[in-house]
């Protein structure tokens, strides 16, 4: 089939590895399904992903559909250290992509591709403008929880009380959620967030949210049923989670990684099952080197075999260290890498819980592989993921809590304590709680479950759109 026969889709993204996944994840699902999906994102990842992909630059099959690939200039130089400060480059980012969407949705439409529906996710509202203009319908994917989608509902349209200056320590009751104490709101909403652009350009979303006819939200009706209904009743939420566990979106030869994956599956098969603790923060936190010698010596000391993803600083920034003699002391017990292929790692049986700052995706990508997990956020949603991992979830036990900043100082001591009870009295406990919730994730994403019923109900919208 020519790809000019079917309806066409226009996802873009901004370019985070955090939200590049989830939406690459959901155009191969919608690829699938007979679409024709057009991912787009500025020319940054796209260095990145033609790494990674030999074929970026052709049209690829998926399933009954097909996918393709458009990067566009984000007006700033390969190397420019100023997309690294996004207090610059959000408002710098929409001043270029506006222009730079545009121009491609009507390319398109002059070459007989017209699109019938905008995707975007969270972070670049003004694509709903871009789509409302040019009267294509528009959808977003909400790479964040449903808990931290009615946080940012209620933060926008003051329907709940959050922490003020005069007042920055009051808890927060939303409805249909547990009691959320001061920091374990999405830190972005709290007065003292050192970075208010980021709560701003989430905020943002939800003052076009009128724009949108459907917001799409990587999570699992059944992980988040009280919140789901609650905040049906004002717009049409889809839950559609988790993408990762959906067989199209893993199986695809498609990888959106940033990064290399270095090799460590020889090194998980080389140790006993669940006996390996993962460790790794996402693909944005940055530590201090005091903070990364507390790390070291909480697993040296705890005994534990581990596999440690340590990214390398950025350029600029003095690189890390590990303490003197740190590879020698733990010889085949640990491995220490870059980056790694997540997916493979926590499904990997040898792993036994994974110490994580609680990222979304890695928080349900966790929960779907049946891996439980020692939280340790930073700052943003993962603050309140972690509340929800360790109270609601009952898939984990926390470790530090972030400061709206970074995460906080936590002693070699308090890791080497929280490691043993989790990979000791707690085991047991754990993973029964998260195979759970793997079995519940797996039957949502499977033919007939919510999150599949939801997403063909999705497409079945988009069809009728385009007639
Ligand atoms: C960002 C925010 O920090 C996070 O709070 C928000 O929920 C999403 O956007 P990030 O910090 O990168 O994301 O964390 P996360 O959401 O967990 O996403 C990281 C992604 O990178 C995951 O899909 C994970 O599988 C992948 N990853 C990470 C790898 O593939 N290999 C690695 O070594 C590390």
């Amino acid at each position: 089939m020519d790809s000019q026969d079917l309806v066409h889709i226009l996802l873009v993204s901004f370019p985070g590895q955090g939200h590049v996944n989830p939406l690459l994840r959901l155009g191969k699902i919608l690829a699938s399904t007979g679409l024709l999906v057009t991912f787009s994102a500025p020319e940054s990842v796209g260095r990145f992903m033609r790494k990674a992909n030999k074929h970026i630059d052709e049209v690829t099959p998926v399933g009954d559909g097909m996918i393709r690939f458009e990067f566009f200039d984000d007006g700033l130089g390969e190397n420019d250290p100023r997309r690294a400060d996004m207090n610059f480059y959000i408002p710098h980012l929409e001043l270029h992509g506006k222009e730079a969407v545009t121009k491609i949705v009507k390319k398109h439409e002059k070459e007989g591709r017209p699109v019938s529906c905008l995707i975007n996710n969270p972070y670049i509202p003004w694509i709903s403008d871009v789509a409302h203009k040019l009267n294509i319908p528009n959808a977003v994917l909400w790479v964040l929880s449903c808990a931290c989608f009615s946080a940012y509902y209620h933060y926008n349209y003051e329907l709940a009380q959050f922490p003020t200056d005069s007042d920055p320590e009051i808890d927060v009751q939303l409805p249909s959620m547990p009691l959320l104490k001061h920091d374990e709101i999405p830190s972005f909403l709290h007065p003292q967030t050192p970075c208010p652009i980021i709560g701003k350009a989430i905020l943002g979303q939800f003052k076009v949210l009128s724009k949108t006819f459907c917001v799409l939200v990587e999570t699992f009706q059944e992980l988040e049923s009280d919140v789901i209904d609650y905040m049906s009743k004002f717009c049409l939420i889809k839950p559609i989670g988790p993408l990762f566990k959906n067989p199209i979106s893993s199986n695809s030869s498609i990888q959106g990684s940033f990064f290399k994956a270095d090799d460590c599956i020889d090194f998980l098969n080389s140790k006993d099952p669940a006996s390996v603790v993962y460790v790794s923060f996402g693909s944005v936190i940055a530590f201090k080197q005091e903070q990364i010698n507390e790390i070291a010596y909480g697993l040296l000391n705890s005994g534990v075999s581990f596999l440690w993803v340590l990214r390398p600083s950025q350029p600029g920034v003095p690189p890390l260290v590990l303490p003197e003699n740190f590879l020698e002391k733990i010889g085949d017990k640990g491995k220490i890498v870059q980056w790694c292929s997540q997916k493979e790692v926590l499904e990997h049986p040898s792993v036994a819980c994974y110490v994580t700052h609680c990222g979304w995706n890695s928080s349900l990508e966790a929960i779907t592989s049946g891996v439980p997990m020692v939280a340790f956020p930073a700052w943003g949603d993962q603050v309140t993921n972690a509340k929800f991992v360790v109270d609601v979830f009952e898939v984990g036990v926390r470790l530090g809590r972030g400061d709206q900043t970074e995460i906080n100082g936590v002693s070699r001591d308090r890791i080497e304590k929280c490691l043993k009870e989790v990979t000791g009295p707690k085991a047991v406990e754990l993973k029964k709680s998260v195979l759970k919730w793997k079995k519940v994730a797996e039957e949502a994403v499977a033919e007939g479950g919510s999150s599949d019923r939801n997403l063909k109900d999705f497409v079945d919208k988009i069809r009728n759109v385009s007639k």
